[in-house]
């Protein structure tokens, strides 16, 4: 089924802004997607009915709360496909979530010699942690290779493979290339290998259905924000056998069973991993995206940003630019995310032309560095990302924004 855009449209207040004297035209869903009057007004709404903080108060309104943030992780649990809401555990972005592992799971499980393999095109949230893990433990990090600027290198992913790494931890789509990561034989592959494997949703799991249970990778993180939702809430999934073999990442208050001088003992999963007063608001916020979300049907987000991706690659490809990452010929294997480059024009000098005419893009190294500077060989790129409420016209005004740039920078075609 088709989305309905302009009904859509209709739910976003942020979409009738005007942007430098021009109609918004907002083309940065990979960095942070805008929030439909459902989520707001759910977030609202706690806030004038039902605040209080959870799992402590015995009183009515303490109780509503609590149930609301449990139902939350219900929500959450059935979208994404886990066993229940016991493996949901909040963190406050999908970086939280990386890093919580690495510390929790990582400085346990893996020792002095040890491989991690992650690949060359994530994102600094699942480089960073396993840097930071690799030099506490004297570990050594191995990098799958990208091929072509588009797709991990198979061959060499077999390779690093048979070092038996501790950990592989991947991203299911690539914030810069758009690539979508055949997650499910990766994590096939992963465990066949002997290795505990994490994958970074963050792109994936507000664009396309994403069923943890059929991937069946131990972690799977993403973020309340680029799905409709607040900042400030992210989501780790983990599979309950890891999980309970696991020491909490944070200690205080709600985390614990009991507390005496010297020894405390942990609460059950989730509430182990999530020490102090939590995103509330957040948590009820997400569950609100989720809840929209379902509503249009994962499958018909997809389409729409397929349909959407086409048609910007179609128009790109005559419009004088270097498209990084797959083309229309792998449509299936594309997400929503076109990164590009034109010569003689500095990406910060695109999108600011860009943004003269309304039209809000990302550049720079999206915080894939690696991947930026060392593979597309670029200092930084600009990078146009899709959502449901993205219509084949803004693309349009975005195409006609690199005439203006051509113009201004004096670049022939
Ligand atoms: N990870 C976000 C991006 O790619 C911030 O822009």
């Amino acid at each position: 089924m088709t989305l309905d855009v302009e009904k859509i449209r209709k739910d976003f207040p942020i979409l009738k802004s005007m942007a430098n004297g021009k109609p918004l035209v907002y083309l940065d869903n990979a960095a942070t997607a805008q929030k439909p009057r459902q989520v707001i007004n759910a977030v609202s709404k706690h806030y004038k009915k039902s605040n209080a903080n959870v799992h402590r108060g015995i009183y009515k309104l303490a109780e509503d709360a609590t149930a609301q943030y449990i139902k939350s992780k219900e929500t959450v649990a059935k979208f994404v496909g886990a066993e229940s809401y016991r493996s949901v555990i909040y963190f406050r972005s999908t970086t939280e979530a990386i890093n919580a592992v690495a510390r929790a799971w990582g400085d346990v499980n893996v020792d002095k010699g040890d491989h991690i393999l992650i690949t060359e095109m994530e994102h600094h949230s699942n480089i960073v942690p396993w840097q930071m893990l690799a030099k506490r433990k004297e570990a050594v990090l191995d990098y799958v290779k990208v091929s072509d600027g588009k797709f991990l290198d198979h061959d060499d992913f077999v390779s690093k493979l048979s070092l038996k790494p501790k950990i592989v931890a991947f991203s299911h789509v690539s914030n810069v290339l758009g690539t979508i990561n055949q997650a499910q034989e990766m994590t096939k592959m992963a465990h066949e290998a002997g290795s505990t494997v994490l994958i970074d949703g963050a792109q994936a799991v507000p664009h396309m259905p994403v069923n943890v249970s059929e991937i069946n990778a131990d972690f799977y993180a993403f973020s309340g924000h680029k799905m409709l939702g607040p900042s400030g809430i992210g989501v780790l999934y983990g599979s309950e056998e890891i999980l309970e073999g696991m020491a909490p990442f944070h200690g205080g208050g709600d985390m614990i069973r009991t507390v005496d001088f010297q020894e405390s003992t942990w609460n059950e999963l989730p509430w182990k991993f999530e020490a102090g007063t939590q995103n509330i608001e957040g948590a009820i916020g997400l569950a609100a995206a989720i809840k929209y979300l379902k509503r249009l049907g994962m499958e018909n987000v997809r389409e729409h940003e397929k349909t959407l991706t086409s048609y910007a690659l179609d128009r790109l490809s005559h419009a004088g630019v270097t498209i990084h990452g797959p083309g229309k010929e792998d449509m299936d294997k594309k997400a929503g995310v076109i990164s590009f480059s034109m010569k003689g024009a500095h990406a910060h000098d695109i999108a600011q032309i860009f943004d003269s005419e309304g039209v809000a893009i990302r550049s720079g190294h999206h915080c894939a560095m690696p991947l930026v500077t060392k593979i597309l060989n670029e200092p930084a790129v600009p990078r146009m990302s899709f959502y449901i409420y993205n219509t084949q016209a803004e693309i349009d005004t975005a195409i006609a924004s690199l005439d203006k740039v051509r113009e201004i920078l004096k670049i022939q075609r």
